[in-house]
């Protein structure tokens, strides 16, 4: 049985094509701002060392290990065009100095019994994934060729009947460092479009992500554009995504971010958290920047969402008193269409109310948060609100500041913001009702 498998992945692996014939990993930066000592991969694998994979319709995973093993420091996985169906998860966090050209569509099988035993499983959010990156010095890059794409509906059909049905995400990550991901469309994913997770120095840029039509009853669930966790010093850059869930979502332990140059239509904007919902753990989400994003037909645009506190005498709570900080985010140079909300801060997230929330205010810190030049419109939900900025205590929110907010709803009234426990905020011009 073993040898068999075996043959079978060889036959699936070509032998080493021609130097020359293979797609170099482009050359990009971080463009125009970084994180500060960022180092996403190096460019220009060696020549000849190509694996090139022949696509297989049935079960394309077991040769894409092989290439990964053997191509694996120093060559490049060459995935031409044709289509990938994978059947197996892919375990690649072994990855040094590797490249995968990602040229041809990629698919996973829509099955549902299959994943549950296939797919990695993490606690966090009930997060799973199909194939996972990880390693040192790897580019990933579809040179605007390479399709992944996530056959969505078929998961949010069998969702529609069984809330509880595995949905991985399209690509993961778990300890990927020096890392580029680039060029790539992806399109309806089952859950979470990426994770990037336990990860440093990754830059994502050039993608393409769509979720499409969807059926009556069955619509497309939890389609998160990128979800960052427990990871530092990532760049997400000049892409577009259409989506029904969060844009880009920082979520505990996402420090040194910069997202720079989306176009996001149909989300629920660039949204840190939600945070501090497990009682005594400790989030942090630091040094953010966010800068020149356009956001069309979203529910909010910037978004910073924390849990409450708890009583004294709860113990074990899953609905907040988490601790930690959300500290030092920029958001700046943000164009808004038809937005509900611009800016939506609330420290009260799921509170039952204000009153309980300020009995209970939250123990993660919001504070040095700067919201800087907007422009643009919202829609006609909330018209003529515009924001809203919702703190439990000004003791454990501070220094949250906005200037130049220059966005009009669509009543061409005066704008206004619903204001909440900000006394220790600067709130400029802005006016609160
Ligand atoms: C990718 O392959 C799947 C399965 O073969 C197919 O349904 C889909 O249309 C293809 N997508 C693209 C963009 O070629
Ligand atoms: C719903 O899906 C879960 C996860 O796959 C599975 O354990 C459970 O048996 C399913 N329930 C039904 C009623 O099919
Ligand atoms: C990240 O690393 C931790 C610690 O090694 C591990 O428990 C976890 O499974 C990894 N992945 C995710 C998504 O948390
Ligand atoms: C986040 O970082 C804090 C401080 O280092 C740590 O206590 C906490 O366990 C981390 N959380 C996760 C999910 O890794
Ligand atoms: C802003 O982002 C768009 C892509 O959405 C890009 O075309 C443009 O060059 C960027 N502008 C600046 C000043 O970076
Ligand atoms: C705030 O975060 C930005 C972006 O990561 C970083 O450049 C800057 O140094 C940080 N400032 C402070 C005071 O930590
Ligand atoms: C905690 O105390 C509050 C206020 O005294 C009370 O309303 C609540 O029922 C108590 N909760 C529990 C779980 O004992
Ligand atoms: C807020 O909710 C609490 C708990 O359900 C309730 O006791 C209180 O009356 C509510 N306060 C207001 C102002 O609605
Ligand atoms: C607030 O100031 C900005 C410039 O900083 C300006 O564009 C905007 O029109 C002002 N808004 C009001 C209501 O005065």
């Amino acid at each position: 049985m073993k040898t068999m498998h075996l043959s079978a992945i060889l036959v699936g692996l070509s032998s080493l094509v021609s130097a020359g014939t293979f797609p170099n990993a482009p050359h990009v930066f971080a463009y125009p701002k970084d994180p500060g000592n960022f180092q996403p991969a190096h460019p220009d694998r060696p020549h000849g060392r190509v694996c090139k994979v022949t696509p297989d319709a049935t079960d394309s995973g077991p040769a894409i290990l092989a290439a990964a093993h053997k191509c694996n420091r120093g060559g490049t996985v060459f995935l031409p065009p044709g289509d990938f169906v994978i059947a197996t998860a892919l375990d690649l966090t072994f990855l040094e100095d590797v490249d995968f050209a990602i040229w041809g569509n990629i698919t996973f099988k829509q099955d549902l019994e299959l994943w549950p035993t296939q797919a990695f499983q993490y606690s966090y959010q009930s997060a799973s994934m199909f194939w996972r990156f990880g390693g040192t010095n790897v580019n990933i890059y579809g040179d605007g060729k390479g399709v992944i794409d996530g056959a969505g509906q078929f998961w949010w059909s069998a969702m529609a009947k069984n809330s509880s049905v595995m949905r991985p995400c399209l690509l993961g990550t778990d300890g990927l460092h020096h890392a580029t991901v680039t060029g790539l469309t992806m399109l309806n994913p089952p859950g979470w479009f990426n994770l990037i997770s336990n990860s440093t120095n990754v830059l994502v840029s050039d993608m393409t992500m769509l979720v499409g039509s969807q059926l009556t009853g069955a619509p497309a669930k939890n389609t998160d554009g990128w979800d960052i966790y427990r990871s530092s010093n990532i760049v997400i850059q000049n892409s577009k995504i259409v989506n029904t869930d969060d844009c880009v979502s920082f979520k505990p332990n996402s420090t040194q971010v910069v997202v720079q140059g989306l176009d996001c239509t149909g989300s629920h904007g660039i949204s840190v958290g939600s945070l501090g919902q497990y009682q005594d753990e400790t989030d942090l989400v630091e040094d953010l920047y966010i800068y020149n994003i356009s956001m069309t037909n979203a529910g909010d645009f910037a978004r910073i969402k924390v849990w409450p506190g708890v009583p004294p005498n709860v113990t074990g709570s899953t609905t907040g008193g988490g601790l930690g900080l959300v500290r030092n985010v920029t958001y700046e140079n943000l164009y808004s269409v038809n937005n509900d909300h611009v800016i939506s801060v609330s420290q009260c997230y799921y509170a039952k109310n204000q009153s309980v929330c300020n009995e209970y205010p939250s123990k993660l810190v919001i504070e040095d948060i700067l919201f800087k030049s907007f422009a643009g419109t919202t829609s006609k939900k909330y018209d003529p609100q515009i924001g809203d900025l919702t703190c439990s205590s000004p003791d454990v929110c501070h220094n949250i500041e906005l200037v130049g907010i220059n966005v009009t709803p669509p009543s061409g009234k005066s704008p206004v913001f619903n204001c909440v426990n900000m006394q220790g905020s600067n709130l400029g011009n802005i006016t609160c009702a």
